[in-house]
């Protein structure tokens, strides 16, 4: 199975970065917590080198909780700060401006030894595509974002998300292209749905992540589906199709069909939370 990427977005959102990144404090960075390590951009500790550093492990509510602890306690050991959040639901959002304050403390001590009292810590907001930017930036700042928008007069381009008189967002958030050289890599953004499938790879997919489930989380097909115990791969996505009544012309077993409605339930959680990278 083959990955490919763009690098033609890559070097645009690259150089939007460079151009915002030297107005800021803090980058907060949001990984997908299913797959923290995939879902970064390695650029992106070169590009944030002498800033405040801030990891959110969003989604984690499709993720295993007892990992996304491990997780959490994995990056705070390599320096960063570190929080799980649900920005869909609003989980974890609450505590967001202390573990802003906390991730610029050092900073905020060096303009207060300078003299320099009350000035804003500026943050953006950067991750790979899908990763849920926007909708937490929409969590977090909801209503002063609307406020700022309402504004007669306000100037288009750069703005800045006032969130309070602590922390100002800036809001245009920063995409970051995730490296998929690594054909692990590539499958982990193809199985959360980072890669758009193509209608030829749905099936290798879905047999990719069977395989995986078979070996990580036994069991879970077999209960969701009401399927007879894994035994080949492809005999698992004919269970299920068979089990969920996906024919084509009319008594052929069609699993493609079988194969999207797996990739779907995976993708929104309900074959339950899974974590596909470990610490
Ligand atoms: P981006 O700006 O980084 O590109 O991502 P965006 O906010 O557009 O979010 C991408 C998708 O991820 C959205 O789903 C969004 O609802 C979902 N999402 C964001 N944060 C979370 C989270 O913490 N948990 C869960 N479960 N989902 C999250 P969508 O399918 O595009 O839209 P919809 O299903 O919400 O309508």
């Amino acid at each position: 199975m083959h990955f490919q990427w763009y690098p033609g977005h890559m070097t645009k959102a690259r150089r939007m970065m460079q151009e915002n990144i030297k107005l800021i404090d803090l980058i907060i960075e949001l990984v997908d917590a299913r797959i923290p390590l995939s879902s970064r951009n390695p650029d992106i500790d070169e590009l944030g080198k002498n800033k405040a550093r801030l990891i959110l492990l969003n989604k984690a509510d499709l993720a295993e909780d007892a990992l996304n602890d491990e997780w959490i306690s994995y990056f705070k050991e390599k320096g960063y700060s570190a929080v799980k959040v649900n920005s869909k639901k609003g989980g974890g959002i609450k505590s967001i401006q202390s573990v802003i304050q906390e991730a610029c403390r050092e900073k905020t001590e060096r303009d207060r030894k300078r003299g320099i009292l009350n000035r804003p810590v500026r943050a953006m907001v950067a991750g790979i595509p899908n990763v849920g930017k926007s909708t937490f930036i929409n969590a977090l700042a909801g209503k002063a974002c609307a406020k700022t928008g309402n504004k007669p007069g306000v100037t288009k381009g750069k703005q800045w998300i006032r969130l309070n008189k602590n922390v100002e967002l800036l809001d245009t958030p920063g995409i970051l292209w995730p490296k998929f050289e690594d054909q692990e890599v590539g499958l982990k953004l193809a199985f959360i749905g980072s890669i758009k499938d193509e209608i030829l790879q749905t099936e290798e997919l879905a047999a990719e992540l069977v395989k995986f489930m078979k070996s990580v989380y036994p069991g879970v097909l077999e209960e969701k589906y009401d399927i007879l115990a894994v035994e080949d791969i492809y005999g698992c996505l004919r269970d299920i199709a068979e089990s969920r009544h996906c024919l084509v012309r009319g008594s052929e077993l069609d699993t493609g069909k079988a194969a999207a409605i797996l990739l779907d339930d995976f993708r929104s959680g309900r074959l339950g939370r899974i974590t596909l990278e470990r610490p």
